[in-house]
């Protein structure tokens, strides 16, 4: 049981909602995180953290421990003991690219069938702008207490959530009146952060754009890439070039076999989606779709240019997380690479460090290894899909010995060419 005056209820403890209620626990608020999943509220009362995230596990430990973190399965008991309750389900993206609010309608209804007192929604799950409206709407037909919705968005980058969540480059709070955006601020006065107010709708959108304009980054860099493959330039000298701009900067201009995860495809989907709805031009971020996923079949194709014809070549393949220091696979690049080389008739082996498992339910038919050397044991070429930092400290004469052709083929750009060739491989990069 909580000690007493706990405040927060946190709704979804998903990706989002775990990492928002462990981190304000760590800041000394009690918090009630609430999942309708019974398997994963009783791991995570014994301090078992089902995904992977640096740090994550120690800290519900500890504030387990300090019993200001609590979890169950009953959002009732959680809205009435909660002053402020953070929204983070799931909006899984429909056929069309229109986010599902079917759980947030939900919650947002069991929120307030049971509202006994004042609570302030926080709407932390990423929606398309006008939600909170829509929200209201629903909320205002079933409670009888005062309320009030605030748009909190979450900036946190899968890998590094915790860091992230602690030293925000800002705090967004877009609410309908002052006693509303006081009460969130003053949740986050510790991490003295910069805190922008702004109205509802603008927060909505400030979330989806923030999203939109880093994976533009990555295709614009990724579009640049193959021009340099066709010229002598390199792209890893040209990111550094325009990087060095303070306007532009250095940041999401790595090249390579492009975005995946839960957030920037289906974000920009959404996005989208809303553009069209209201009639706005939505090509640029179509484009950006586009180019992400064209840059797969341009690495397939790059996998040929060097191997022929796949039909029963082997390959190793490191690294299959949509990003390093993550489990989570969703979207991830390698799911739709992988596929389309099994479908050319290749036999592959892979290794992650820490995806396998998640990987196991999604990708059949594959070897996988215990280490990147048995990876690439007996192969024909090597891939490399994620930048983990354990394949850059690889001991790359031993890979060489291992491989049947020194081939290596990097979707990620994590070597030096130069260093590479001196090496004795054919090695080739992604505009590199
Ligand atoms: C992203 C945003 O960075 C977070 O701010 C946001 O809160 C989150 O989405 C969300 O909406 O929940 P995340 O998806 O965890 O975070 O990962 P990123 O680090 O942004 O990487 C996304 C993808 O872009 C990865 O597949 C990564 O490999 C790729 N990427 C990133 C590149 O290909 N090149 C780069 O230079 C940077």
């Amino acid at each position: 049981m909580l000690k007493m005056g706990e405040k927060i209820a946190i709704i979804g403890s998903g990706y989002v909602g775990l990492v928002t209620g462990a981190c304000f626990a760590e800041l000394g608020n009690n918090v009630i995180c609430v999942d309708s999943n019974s398997k994963k509220i009783e791991s995570l009362k014994r301090g078992i953290v089902p995904i992977y995230e640096p740090g994550l596990d120690t800290l519900v430990s500890r504030n387990l421990e300090e019993k200001r973190l609590y979890f169950t399965t009953d959002i009732k008991y959680a809205v009435k003991r909660s002053d402020i309750i953070f929204i983070c389900v799931g909006t899984p993206p429909k056929e069309n690219g229109e986010p599902d609010l079917t759980s947030v309608e939900k919650v947002a209804k069991e929120i307030a069938l049971v509202s006994n007192k004042y609570k302030l929604i926080v709407e932390k799950s990423t929606v398309p702008v006008q939600t909170a409206s829509w929200l209201r709407k629903i909320m205002d037909k079933y409670i009888r207490s005062d309320f009030d919705i605030v748009v909190n968005p979450e900036f946190l980058r899968e890998g590094s959530a915790v860091q992230d969540f602690m030293n925000p480059d800002r705090v967004v709070i877009g609410a309908e009146n002052e006693k509303a955006s006081t009460l969130i601020a003053e949740l986050y006065k510790q991490l003295n952060a910069p805190i922008l107010l702004t109205d509802i709708s603008s927060a909505e959108i400030i979330k989806h754009l923030n999203n939109a304009i880093l994976a533009q980054k990555i295709s614009t860099i990724n579009i640049i890439a193959q021009l340099c493959d066709k010229t002598d330039a390199d792209i890893e000298t040209v990111a550094k070039g325009v990087g060095l701009d303070k306007r532009i900067g250095p940041d999401f201009l790595k090249a390579g076999i492009g975005f995946g995860g839960f957030c920037f495809p289906k974000d920009l989907d959404a996005l989208i989606h809303i553009l069209r709805k209201n009639k706005v031009d939505s090509k640029l971020f179509e484009s950006i779709q586009e180019i992400n996923k064209n840059i797969r079949n341009y690495f397939i194709i790059k996998v040929e240019s060097y191997l022929g014809d796949l039909k029963g070549k082997k390959l190793g393949v490191l690294g299959l997380a949509f990003k390093p220091n993550t489990d989570d696979m969703r979207f991830a690049p390698s799911v739709y690479i992988i596929r389309d080389l099994q479908k050319k008739g290749a036999k592959i082996k892979a290794y992650d460090p820490k995806a396998m498992n998640n990987a196991k339910s999604i990708l059949k038919n594959i070897t996988y290894c215990k280490s990147p050397y048995e990876a690439a044991r007996g192969s024909d070429a090597l891939l490399i899909l994620t930048e983990w930092q354990v394949f850059k400290d690889i001991d790359l004469l031993k890979i060489k010995r291992l491989l049947n052709k020194p081939i290596i083929i990097d979707g990620r750009n994590i070597f030096k060419k130069e260093r590479m060739r001196r090496l004795g491989f054919t090695y080739t990069g992604i505009g590199t």
